[in-house]
């Protein structure tokens, strides 16, 4: 068993004991972030979710693409939404019939679905 590294009490005294997991994690070729937030759940990212990973499985890629559900992503109001890694690429407004297309074009080929995709706005510059 490998060796655990840890920190000791912390300056204020409380135990801030912290040790490295054993686990490993699986090395995956892509990763799916679907919103199951409040909004998106109420138009149907559910339904995206459960028609992306049929379509990863017919497509012989489910244990190729990881997909997992977060709380939200803070675009609630244009939702159901999801963010593909990589390369980061955030699908706003998704319905059911938009997963053979995301599987096929993004995570099959790498190509982004543009028309699916949303625009990114420059950042902010900071002072
Ligand atoms: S509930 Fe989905 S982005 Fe907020």
């Amino acid at each position: 068993m490998p060796k655990k590294k840890g920190k000791k009490a912390g300056r204020n005294g409380a135990l801030a004991a912290m040790t490295r997991p054993d686990a490993k994690v699986r090395d995956y070729d892509a990763h799916v972030l679907v919103c199951k937030g409040g909004d998106c759940k109420k138009r149907g990212s559910k339904e995206v979710q459960k028609a992306l990973k049929n379509e990863l499985r017919t497509a012989g890629m489910n244990r190729d693409v990881r997909i997992d559900s977060v709380e939200c992503l803070g675009l609630c109001k244009h939702g159901p939404n999801a963010i593909v890694y990589p390369p980061g690429t955030w699908y706003l407004g998704l319905i059911e019939s938009d997963a053979p297309e995301i599987v096929d074009g993004h995570l099959k080929n790498g190509e982004p679905v543009e028309h699916l995709a949303a625009e990114f706005r420059p950042r902010k510059k900071r002072r």
